[in-house]
């Protein structure tokens, strides 16, 4: 797969039958939150009502090929307008090839420059080392551990709680001179 080909846009309610092909993997769902078996249909019913317009899930596309996906939730209570969730996935046979990469740049930049997002945050398995690499390459930090937080494959594993706060927090010019 070409580095060059690869795009990223809103997912839609046609790429259902991608995202149950995507989180049917063992290796991509038991990293994640999401259950075995998921089906097309679940996913379309998913798709189309997403949680709310300020919601981001977006799909890495890659030689026609829906390879990952990646989605940006902002909390809804008024004193944490400011965060928001992120959860990200990318297929098997695209992994390492940059495309978790893209859709990270393409989420922090939605935050940091668009959605008025000061705060990422996300949880991670402790043993997921390759999605640690990469939030840590975005400004991730660590900042504890929930013990025994989610059961995968028969064991309650722990997981890291992580968070980026913007780099550069937008300011305003009030010293501008007025026209
Ligand atoms: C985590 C995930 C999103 C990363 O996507 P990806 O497309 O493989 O990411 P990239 O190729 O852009 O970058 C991966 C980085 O991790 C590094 N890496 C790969 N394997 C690694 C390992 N075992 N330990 C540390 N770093 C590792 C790569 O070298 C690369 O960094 P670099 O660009 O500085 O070389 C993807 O592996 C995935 O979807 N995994 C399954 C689901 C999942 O775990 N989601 C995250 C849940 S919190």
């Amino acid at each position: 797969m070409t580095q060059t080909s690869l795009h990223v846009r809103r997912a839609s309610p046609d790429d259902a039958a991608d995202f149950a092909r995507l989180m049917g993997d063992p290796d991509v769902f038991g990293n994640l939150m999401q259950l075995p078996l998921p089906s097309a249909e679940d996913w379309k019913q998913r798709l189309s009502s997403p949680p709310g317009p300020d919601h981001l899930h977006v799909v890495a596309m890659q030689g026609g090929q829906l390879v990952g996906s990646a989605g940006l939730h902002p909390h809804e209570r008024l004193r944490r307008r400011h965060s928001a969730m992120l959860g990200i996935s990318v297929a098997v046979a695209a992994q390492g090839q940059g495309v978790g990469t893209e859709l990270m740049r393409t989420l922090c930049d939605y935050a940091d420059n668009w959605a008025q997002i000061l705060r990422i945050e996300l949880t991670v398995f402790t043993d997921n080392a390759r999605a640690i690499a990469l939030y840590q390459r975005f400004g991730f930090r660590v900042e504890g551990t929930h013990r025994a937080y989610a059961l995968r494959r028969g064991r309650f594993d722990d997981v890291f709680a992580m968070a980026r706060l913007h780099p550069h927090p937008p300011t305003v010019a009030w010293d501008t001179p007025g026209p």
